[in-house]
């Protein structure tokens, strides 16, 4: 009720502001009223948190000076802290402690890059249950990947520049890893690591972290936005086979304006969005580790973010070698950018794809085990027997499951399916086809019998 009086009032609004003012309709097309669901707009969500990255990201870099030397004249002022620490880690703690909503403007960025980092993997998991990555939207996958890497880049690199010790050790754990990339690491080698000082490290870290990456993403997030403007939202799931995945001009025609109406309801999930994340930020303040080199702090455990907490811990099982580990990390990545094409069926519902359900299944359980795990015990060594104790039951249970579900499926789709042929067979219900009425030639196919 409430919903149609608003949408009316906005359409007459801004209807007029169009006309008197002669601006143009608004470029992004109108989506089906089905949509009007927070899980069709996932990807709005990272965009919403991208955004707050930006601005946050602008605030901090007024204050924020990317160097090892100890030259950030702030730092005295913050009591109890060594002048002598890096201007870098200076210059953070001078933020947390000393400049008004500094606190909140830092800790907010921080959980903010993890909301997008989370909000990504639940898109990413939603399009790969959903089959969205089929027909004709190959490419939005593929590029969806590359900005997924882009994102977990900027997390990277952004770890490092409080330069505290502990983002220090974890970075070049990680960069020990990076460099083993296939072909990318030799290249990326000399320009990361720069002439081998903090200082080369730091500035290189910081000009990927607030320059080059942010553009990167920006030019992907514009492929991907336009390819999904080319194609429209994604239908929901299905098991018809010859299921429409395209919209046609007149669908488009009768959908919800992108502006305003698209536009006020993202607006409401983003200031809710935004709440959230202050509120978090304001609860539980972010507390700055000690600085890289401070000989009088306790040793800093190496420990990198929760995100690289599976690949870290991966290289503390016995037997696996950095290279390996990485070997693995790159048969994953190119799971996911080519799955659109090892994925051939036509169907999109998870129930009838078991073996793609089995793999998400067992690579979201390994994750999710890892990260735990890296975070409890991190650095430990893991031996082989160990390893297999934990990830076979995983792989296990959802073997089990995902076949029983399969099953259990094909059974009572296959029992619906001859439900309605025998009653289509009934005698003398369709034997000459009346009027206007379906003949047998018309009857569902066994194959779209399945329905949504
Ligand atoms: C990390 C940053 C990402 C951003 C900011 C982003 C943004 C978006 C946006 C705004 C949409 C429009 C529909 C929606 O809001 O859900 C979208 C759709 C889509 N995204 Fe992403 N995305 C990201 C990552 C990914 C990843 C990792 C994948 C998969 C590997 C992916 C695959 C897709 C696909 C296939 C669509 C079309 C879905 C549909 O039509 O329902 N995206 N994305």
């Amino acid at each position: 009720m409430f919903d149609r009086w608003f949408n009316r009032t906005l359409n007459r609004t801004w209807g007029f502001i169009e006309d008197r003012a002669g601006i143009p309709k608004w470029a992004l097309r109108p989506q089906p009223a089905f949509t009007f669901k927070p899980s069709y707009w996932t990807g709005a969500f990272v965009v919403t948190a991208f955004l707050y990255q930006v601005v946050s990201g602008l605030l901090l870099l007024l204050y924020y000076q990317p160097s090892v030397n100890p030259t950030y004249t702030a730092c005295g002022q913050v009591a109890g802290q060594l002048s002598s620490s890096p201007a870098a880690w200076c210059s953070t703690s001078y933020i947390v402690n000393s400049l008004p909503m500094g606190s909140l403007l830092l800790s907010s960025h921080l959980y903010g890059s993890y909301a997008m980092i989370f909000l990504a993997i639940v898109h990413f998991y939603r399009g790969y249950y959903l089959g969205v990555y089929k027909a004709p939207r190959e490419f939005s996958w593929m590029v969806g990947t590359l900005l997924m890497l882009t994102t977990l880049g900027m997390g990277f690199t952004g770890y490092i520049l409080p330069y505290t010790q502990i983002s220090y050790n974890a970075t070049q754990v990680g960069l020990v890893l990076a460099l083993r990339l296939p072909t990318f690491g030799t290249l990326l080698g000399p320009f990361i690591l720069a002439d081998g000082t903090g200082q080369g490290l730091l500035s290189r870290m910081f000009a990927a972290h607030v320059v080059l990456l942010p553009l990167a993403l920006g030019a992907l997030l514009y492929a991907h936005i336009s390819l999904f403007e080319a194609h429209g939202i994604a239908p929901p799931a299905s098991s018809d086979p010859v299921q429409r995945r395209r919209f046609t001009a007149k669908e488009d025609e009768s959908g919800v304006p992108f502006w305003p109406h698209i536009f006020f309801y993202m607006t409401k999930w983003a200031l809710l969005y935004l709440g959230l994340l202050f509120g978090i930020a304001a609860l539980w303040p972010w507390q700055l580790p000690t600085y890289v080199g401070n000989t009088a702090a306790p040793q800093a455990v190496t420990e990198p973010d929760w995100y690289f907490l599976w690949l870290f811990k991966m290289v503390d099982f016995q037997g696996i070698t950095p290279v390996l580990a990485i070997g693995i990390t790159t048969a994953v990545i190119l799971y996911v950018l080519l799955l659109p094409f090892l994925d051939r069926s036509p169907r999109t519902h998870p129930r009838d794809r078991p073996l793609f359900l089995f793999i998400g299944n067992s690579l979201m359980g390994f994750f999710i085990l890892m990260t735990v795990w890296g975070g409890l015990t991190p650095g430990l060594a893991i031996p082989p027997d160990q390893v297999a104790l934990r990830i076979a039951p995983i792989v296990a249970v959802n073997a089990v499951v995902v076949s029983w579900f399969y099953l259990r499926y094909r059974a009572s789709y296959r029992a619906r399916l001859e439900a309605r042929e025998r009653a289509l067979r009934l005698p003398g219900i369709y034997a000459v086809a009346p009027a206007g009425r379906p003949s047998s030639a018309g009857r569902p196919t066994a194959a779209g019998a399945g329905g949504h």
